[in-house]
């Protein structure tokens, strides 16, 4: 049975696949043809972290599908109060067909899906945020900018840069990360997008230096300075990533037709400015729509795979 609960565990046929069902699935529901393909189906969301989009991405896509979604927060559920998440997923997992979770560790996420009966999805931890990165691949395959594709990542060498990483590396893309000194992606995450890079061509640079990055890049991207998490070390972070900010002056170096993605929430002034959050090259809402697109996709298909596997 497969889970979603990192990039690296797909192929590039596979990543696609996802991609192309979303958005088959989201030109169905426009035209109003909305097929319950998950009838039926319940779906546990399980945050132990706040959320916007993924809740309402998730939420809703479920009841399109034809399903139903439950909202369990660490706070009010028994795993604020100590139940292992071996044993939780053993009890929700014999009740509900499909579960997300937003936690901090991948380990924690990794034991649930270890105990699980059903598909487990990753809706962000510390270490990676993949639903997001289906979400902004499929806005850049409609924009047509997935074609001689640079991405440049400006800022933490966060979970989203992690994900970044990953689609790359799969894909076979330019991805240019450029992070302040102390801030950067971690090692172990690198070495194994390279050696993914290796078999797909994917060209990945790192450094410190936010204009080289966006040198020749059609994409410009960026995440706060301080997830979820890490809210004591806001102010020496504004302190560090000084220079780090997306403005005018550094999407005016990258290619001219060049776009803006954030997963949001952003912070105005601080890694992206008011001016390049607004403007016309800014796709950060239909960024954010695509994710209920792009899940709907991916569940679909994690439920056809169960199927095929007799699960
Ligand atoms: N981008 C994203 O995952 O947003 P939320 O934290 O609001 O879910
Ligand atoms: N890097 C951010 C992403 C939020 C969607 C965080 O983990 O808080």
């Amino acid at each position: 049975m497969r889970h979603f609960l990192s990039l690296k565990d797909y192929s590039k046929e596979e990543i696609l696949e996802i991609i192309d069902l979303g958005l088959k699935i989201k030109k169905e529901f426009k035209e109003g043809k909305a097929y319950h393909y998950l009838k039926g189906q319940t779906l546990a969301m399980i945050f132990e972290k706040s959320s916007t989009r993924t809740r309402v991405s998730f939420e809703v896509g479920m009841y399109q599908l034809g399903g139903h979604a439950i909202f369990l927060s660490s706070s009010d559920s028994q795993l604020g109060r100590g139940e292992p998440m071996k044993d939780t997923a053993r009890v929700v997992s014999r009740m509900v067909d499909m579960v997300m979770i937003r936690t901090y560790l991948q380990e924690s996420l990794e034991e649930f899906a270890k105990y699980s009966k059903v598909p487990v999805i990753n809706g962000l931890t510390d270490r990676f945020h993949p639903v997001q990165l289906l979400a902004d691949y499929m806005t850049l395959v409609e924009h047509g900018k997935d074609k001689d594709l640079c991405v440049a990542y400006i800022g933490d060498g966060n979970n989203m840069a992690h994900s970044w990483l990953m689609l790359a590396s799969k894909l076979g893309f330019t991805l240019k990360i450029a992070t302040p000194k102390g801030y950067e992606v971690d090692k172990s995450v690198l070495q194994e997008a390279l050696k993914f890079a290796k078999e797909s061509n994917a060209t990945i640079i790192v450094g410190n230096d936010p204009k080289e990055a966006v040198k020749g890049c059609n994409v410009v991207t960026t995440d706060t300075w301080a997830s979820m998490g890490q809210e004591d070390e806001k102010a020496q972070r504004e302190i560090d990533f000084q220079g780090f900010m997306v403005d005018s002056r550094l999407m005016q170096k990258a290619r001219e037709d060049a776009v803006f993605l954030h997963c949001l929430p952003a912070y105005r002034g601080y890694e992206v400015s008011e001016e390049v959050l607004e403007s016309k090259n800014s796709l950060i809402f239909e960024e954010a729509e695509n994710r209920l697109h792009a899940q709907k996709g991916l569940m679909v298909w994690l439920d056809k795979k169960r199927r095929e596997d007799g699960k």
